[in-house]
């Protein structure tokens, strides 16, 4: 059967079970949040599982499509790797909306497999989840499987995906335990039964999850994850076509499929047509290529475009990604968008849309493709080049700033980037690539309000601040409009604009408070405020964007701030002083503000202080903080002659310059200079959390903390962690420490013993090598692969051998995960004619990789391990010719 008669076969056997044959959903869900993609052939039921949606049919069968690439169920790292993985693949399921259960489900699953497609039973397996003793009987009595090839798997409550029997679409929405169906194919590919250590292996694959539903997980008002019982227990299946196909169609790996093997011939076709040559059919970039076509050919077609944030960027990630392994291939020229008419004939009898949209998706895909291959040869030029280095220097991490460059000069998405190291054994530092992108849109943010507030030209009435009382004020009038810069007398629906108002409630950002955000309102024109600065020391510009009608100067409009924005940024303003005094009150009156910065979602503050913030001390800023909260004191603002300012003893700002008047704020004991908004009562604040303490210059810290709602999940998420990990390890959450020292302990004695059983391997196996060393005019030559061994144990044995062999060049190799290791030494004195940075390049280039390293030690990884034993095998002969 191909993989198209083998869809509509399932499709027709539910049909004859009373089952409603229904047409996929987009791989873009419409309406739901909660997904990046379509995951499962549950999505588009999750409404009539959880009873707010009724359909006329209380059973369904359908082939789905799916993308697992980004969002909870991501498997993009593993494809062109593994057998059996896609970011796109379709997924048959029956559907019981609280009809059939448990039994049957399991019934025609099994009647499904062994009767209609004829697998051997005694090659079926079967998962269920370790509570569930009732799938366990179903299983063992009423199938008749043996009870050693029932594995119960799973034993933790809470946030669990399909590995341990309980499937969950996400954080929240219908879920339950389940029972999977696995596959043997037998001892001649590696892997282990379902539930041992070696189970990701290929042997025993997955081919069906039947999922119980019982549950809704949700976040109640507390912030807290709750599981609801469905209105009925419903059943909930999944099917990998392309796994399925795989086992009836008895092939090594999914990319051996019908389907598949289509796609790949063509890959080859348009790779050679862009310049490739020489194309190993074995690549794993060809399969790269060929799933990912699926996924970016079938997210355009459902209406995605690659850019630069949310579903855009995870089509843009995929594309690239594929037009890198051309690339790698020796693609020169935009090949990847061809596909989409071998795909279009492929699949488009069973997906109409992938022929209807064929014109524009190809159209899409080939602009993005030509887009990237702008940069993709200099980026990779870059990127080579660093890899040289680091392979001289011996390190295995690529540092985060340049990765930050690749990604944001050359277009590479960190994962691309990823992928390229990976194929050498080396990494990415993650975190530096955050860290510097987080510095680049801070710096946009900056560079974006100066520019908004620069040079705008205005020489009307000032702006009067009703703020501190009210969030409302009726009939303020328009004294100044402005889009792109330049002053106008008219905005329109769409125009980004600043509008000037004779009198505002809304806070222009200043002293580290945020500016608010809002809406005005008249009754032709709505506009909407993002954010409000000011233009000049007394003239608040209100940034936002015109929603309806026209806004002229002199119109008047009612203006209104967000309130709940603004009180919580009110909440963390007010803490911050509470803060500001409790600091010095633990760490001593040094403690001087160097800078700080309130918004809705947390205060960050800067102070003069040398040695970080022990956590005791934190914790004692945090009691005074909660105690000054609930002691619930009224707050009071009161403006007076800096002179009798002085007299109050507030808190003034060294280097600050302060007006005539000023405003002292009280909050609690704390008083402070401030022209901020605050609460009215201390209390109003709720609750005060630090979250993070760090350095940010020589002699200042930085104390980050939130408040309010933002506190209370903080805490509450916590505690939720702290629930999981000890239901993980098994103890109660305050015996957590205790537990995870004896574990510690443990993992150190192991690694040092197997440190020491490696050395000792190595050392073995090596000694057994120095036969196989051939002499090729006086100099000896050693070529072999040293099973298990890692790069620390291969150059320890390099080092070895080198030593006793005399006058000698070594290469030796292991294998792992698909991937080649490969270390090479030569004598002092021969470095002179054999370099080991050529010779493991030779190597390398052999097993689809690079290296470099010192003239008598280097190192190299690769992908190919097929090619690894004729690479090996043409070394002496390599060195002889440089003798
Ligand atoms: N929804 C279940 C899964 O995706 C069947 O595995």
């Amino acid at each position: 059967m191909n993989a198209a008669e083998i869809r509509s076969t399932f499709l027709k056997y539910f049909e004859s079970k009373g089952h409603q044959i229904v047409a996929s959903s987009p791989v873009v869900p419409g309406d739901d949040p909660t997904l990046l993609f379509t995951n499962a052939g549950m999505n588009q039921f999750k409404d009539v599982f959880l009873g707010f949606d009724k359909r006329p049919y209380t059973r369904a069968t359908t082939a789905q499509k799916c993308i697992r690439a980004g969002g909870k169920h991501n498997d993009l790292e593993n494809v062109g790797y593994t057998a059996r993985h896609h970011t796109f693949f379709e997924m048959l399921g029956n559907f019981s909306f609280g009809d059939y259960f448990k039994q049957d489900a399991i019934k025609y699953a099994w009647e499904l497999l062994t009767e209609v497609f004829k697998l051997p039973k005694d090659k079926l397996w079967a998962t269920v989840y370790a509570e569930d003793d009732e799938a366990y009987e179903i299983w063992t009595k009423e199938i008749g499987l043996p009870p050693e090839r029932v594995v119960r798997i799973g034993d933790n409550k809470g946030a669990r995906y399909a590995s341990d029997n309980f499937w969950m679409m996400g954080d929240t929405g219908p879920c339950g335990p389940c029972s999977e169906i696995f596959y043997d194919f037998g001892p001649s590919i590696a892997g282990g039964p379902p539930g041992s250590p070696d189970e990701d292996g290929d042997r025993y694959t997955e081919v069906w999850n039947n999922v119980f539903m019982q549950y809704n997980r949700r976040i109640d008002e507390n912030g807290n994850y709750v599981m609801d019982l469905l209105p009925k227990p419903s059943v909930d299946t999944g099917m990998g076509l392309e796994r399925l196909t795989r086992v009836l169609q008895n092939v090594g790996t999914n990319y051996e499929i019908d389907l598949f093997v289509t796609l790949l011939a063509a890959t080859q076709d348009v790779l050679k047509a862009a310049g490739a040559t020489e194309i190993d059919p074995a690549s794993p970039s060809l399969k790269v290529i060929a799933d990912h076509i699926r996924a970016c050919a079938f997210t355009v077609a459902d209406g995605v475009i690659p850019s630069n944030e949310g579903r855009g960027y995870v089509l843009r990630r995929i594309a690239r990604r594929a037009i890198r392994h051309g690339y790698k291939l020796g693609a020169r020229t935009p090949f990847f968008y061809k596909l989409v008419d071998v795909l279009a004939a492929e699949m488009g009898g069973a997906y109409p849309e992938l022929v209807s949209q064929q014109r524009r998706v190809t159209e899409v895909l080939k602009h993005e493709e030509e887009r990237f291959f702008l940069t993709i040869a200099n980026g990779m030029e870059i990127l080579e080049a660093a890899l040289a280095v680091m392979q001289q220097s011996g390190s295995l991490v690529l540092d985060g700033d340049l990765a930050f460059k690749l990604h944001d000069t050359y277009g590479f998405p960190l994962d691309l980037t990823a992928d390229v190291l990976r194929e050498r054994g080396m990494s990415v530092d993650e975190a530096g690539f955050n860290a510097a992108m987080g510095r680049q849109r801070e710096q946009a943010r900056a560079a974006g309000k100066f520019k908004m507030a620069q040079g705008l030209v205005y020489s009307g009435a000032a702006t009067t601040f009703h703020g501190y009382d009210k969030l409302m004020v009726e009939d303020a009038k328009v004294t100044g409009l402005y889009v792109d810069g330049s002053p106008v007398d008219t905005v329109r629906p769409g125009d980004d604009a600043v509008l000037v108002l004779d009198n505002t409630p809304f806070y222009a950002e200043s002293g580290g408070q945020c500016g608010d955000a809002g809406a005005m309102q008249n009754a032709t024109a709505r506009f909407v405020v993002e954010d409000t600065i000011k233009i000049q020391a007394d003239v608040f510009g209100h940034h936002g964007r015109v929603m309806e009608g026209e806004i002229r100067i002199g119109d008047t409009i009612d203006a209104r701030v967000d309130g709940l924005r603004r009180a919580a940024v009110v909440r963390n303003h007010s803490a911050t002083h509470l803060m500001h005094k409790a600091l010095r009150e633990v760490l001593g009156a040094h403690v001087q503000q160097k800078g700080s910065q309130v918004d809705a979602s947390k205060t960050r503050f800067d102070f003069a202080q040398n040695s970080p913030v022990t956590d005791a001390e934190l914790l004692k800023v945090e009691q005074i903080v909660n105690r000054e909260i609930l002691q619930n004191a009224a707050a009071q603002a009161r403006e007076m002659a800096i002179e009798d300012a002085q007299k109050t003893g507030a808190m003034m700002l060294f280097g600050e310059k302060y007006g005539e008047t000023v405003r002292v704020v009280d909050i609690g004991s704390s008083r402070e200079l401030c022209g901020g908004t605050h609460v009215s009562r201390s209390g109003d604040i709720g609750f005060f959390k630090i979250v993070a303490e760090s350095g940010v210059a020589a002699g200042v810290r930085r104390v980050e903390a939130v408040t309010g709602e933002n506190a209370m999940n903080y805490v509450l998420q916590r505690d939720a962690q702290l629930g999981e990990l000890a239901s993980t390890l098994k103890v109660p959450s305050s015996e957590l420490g205790h537990k995870l020292s004896s574990v510690l302990d443990g993992v150190r004695a192991l690694e040092k013993e197997v440190a020491a059983l490696k050395s000792k391997l190595a050392s073995n196996q090596g000694d057994a090598l120095l036969d196989q060393a051939v002499e090729v005019n006086g100099v000896k030559v050693l070529a072999a692969t040293l099973e298990g061994a890692d790069v620390a144990a291969l150059r320890e044995a390099v080092d070895k051998l080198r030593d006793k062999l005399g006058t000698a060049a070594v290469v030796l190799a292991s294998v792992a995960d698909g991937k080649v290791t490969l270390i090479a030494g030569v004598t002092a004195n021969l470095t002179s004619k054999v370099k080991a940075g050529e010779l493991v390049n030779m190597v390398a280039q052999q097993v689809g990789g690079k290296g470099g390293g010192r003239p008598d030690m280097a190192q190299a990884g690769g992908t190919d391990p097929a090619n690894l034993p004729g690479a090996l095998a043409g070394v002496a002969i390599w060195v002889a010719g440089k003798l």
